[in-house]
């Protein structure tokens, strides 16, 4: 295993590898989209199918761009560069997925700050009924101006976090942020779990019902894994390359991804609940936790409390998610492009910051403006969830299986022959066979081809 370049960021203690990478996989992917994605395709048919693609595609796939991120020591179009040049554009898609997740994503953070902020000052203990929340937030996300502003203020703090750097930025916020997002979510689900008439909820989430499962469920399912896992952008690539050589891959691929599905399953546990009994349809969309848990808290005792510190909880996971994006095409401008690292963050977040104007404007003066038939906002996250990033992953599959070096994908996974090596052959089956077998399968049947 080549050492680290000399004069390249490295991340911290034994924890740093986890934290940064857990920061980034638990997100709004978790708390917002997969309630309402989940919702959308039957509750709890959606969650086993959801749990196996984690379990059987994810897992592998987040192993297999940790290897190379770690092994090429570059960001994610300069990693696939340095092995091959006729593949550096699974390095390009991952970049450009990136910045088009971050359009969409910035907004919905921006939302996320503009509630906590209402929550904090009582504005939003004003509404009487869900109906209500209802329309304020649809007069919120139409207005032109007002969540520009929030989603603005989001995109200067990721700034802020990356111009200071590897260790001082991205490290330091992770350590900060995630702990206090694991007390705040555990609080808010026991809460939501004690709540009169949480059956319902718990009962839509938790128990399948199959035929409700349809072609494009399987494919939504595999588009919010990868989401969640924030596979097949060279998110992971980008982080691993900050990575200690005795950084335990393994180790870390397995606990992110069970702490990513244990914050989903808490996020709907804490939500489903809540849905129900405010009468508020489960498939209800992206409005779903904006409408639904400020009305339930409205109801409580310490309203205010709770619902601002729901809202911080978002924050926090919004945070930590846009600076590992930012990260991936700020790195690439460094690097690729020879910036200095902060200009090249100048550069991602100016760009980024037109495209999420231009993502929120289309929800409300820009409504006309269509993409077949999807506003800018939602073909944003419809093309990046759904076609980019299963994609990513596709091509991922066949570079580590079928291109990268087995001695170097060994000597990744097994940190030179220290740790045992029988993690090695299952990987190089699964990202050779079963990974873009089962993909290409999920992808045909989606167009209608079975
Ligand atoms: N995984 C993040 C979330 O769940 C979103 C994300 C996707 C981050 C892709 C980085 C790359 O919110």
């Amino acid at each position: 295993m080549s050492n680290h370049p000399q004069g390249r960021a490295l991340l911290g203690g034994r924890l740093s590898a986890v934290l940064v990478a857990a920061g980034s996989s638990v997100g709004l992917g978790n708390i917002w989209r997969f309630p309402y994605v989940a919702g959308d395709n039957g509750g709890g048919a959606f969650l086993v199918v959801y749990v196996l693609c984690v379990v059987v595609l994810g897992l592998p796939l987040m192993l297999a761009e940790f290897s190379v991120g770690r092994a090429a020591h570059r960001n994610a179009v300069g990693a696939y560069r340095t092995f091959d040049r006729r593949w550096s554009f699974v390095g390009y898609n991952g970049v450009v997925t990136a910045f088009l997740i971050l359009g969409f994503y910035f907004v919905v953070s921006g939302w996320t700050a503009e509630y906590m902020i209402h929550s904090l000052t009582g504005d939003l203990a004003r509404c009487a009924s869900a109906d209500d929340y209802r329309a304020m937030f649809d007069r919120f996300v139409a207005s032109p101006w007002r969540p520009i502003l929030y989603t603005a203020l989001f995109v200067a703090a990721t700034h802020f976090i990356i111009a200071r750097g590897v260790q001082k930025g991205i490290e330091r916020s992770a350590k900060l942020l995630m702990p206090l997002l694991f007390v705040v979510l555990t609080a808010l689900a026991i809460h939501s779990l004690l709540m009169p008439g949480s059956g319902e909820g718990i009962r839509f989430f938790f128990r399948p019902d199959f035929s409700k499962i349809t072609p494009s469920t399987l494919l939504v399912a595999l588009g919010q894994a990868f989401f969640s896992l924030s596979i097949g952008v060279g998110t992971m690539v980008t982080y691993a390359s900050y990575f200690r050589p005795e950084a335990n891959l393994r180790h870390t691929a397995l606990h992110v991804t069970l702490l990513d599905t244990l914050v989903a399953l808490l996020a709907g546990a804490m939500i489903f609940p809540a849905v129900f009994s405010v009468g508020i349809e489960p498939s209800a969309g992206p409005s779903l936790v904006f409408i639904t848990l400020p009305a339930i808290f409205n109801g409580m005792p310490l309203g205010m409390v709770w619902s601002t510190v729901f809202f911080l909880l978002l924050v926090v996971a919004a945070l930590t998610s846009t600076i590992s994006l930012h990260e991936v095409v700020t790195a690439y401008f460094h690097e690729e492009w020879n910036l200095g690292r902060r200009a090249a963050a100048r550069v991602t977040t100016a760009s980024t910051l037109v495209l999420a104007a231009a993502a929120s404007l289309s929800l409300g003066p820009l409504r006309e403006w269509t993409i077949a038939g999807l506003s800018f906002f939602d073909s944003l996250d419809f093309v990046t969830a759904n076609i980019l990033m299963p994609a990513g992953g596709f091509f991922t599959c066949l570079f580590v299986g079928w291109r990268f070096d087995k001695r170097l994908l060994r000597a990744q996974l097994t940190n030179d022959g220290k740790l045992a090596g029988r993690i090695y052959p299952l990987l190089r089956f699964l990202v050779r066979w079963v990974c873009p077998v089962l993909m290409l399968l999920v992808f045909l049947d989606s167009l209608g081809v079975f």
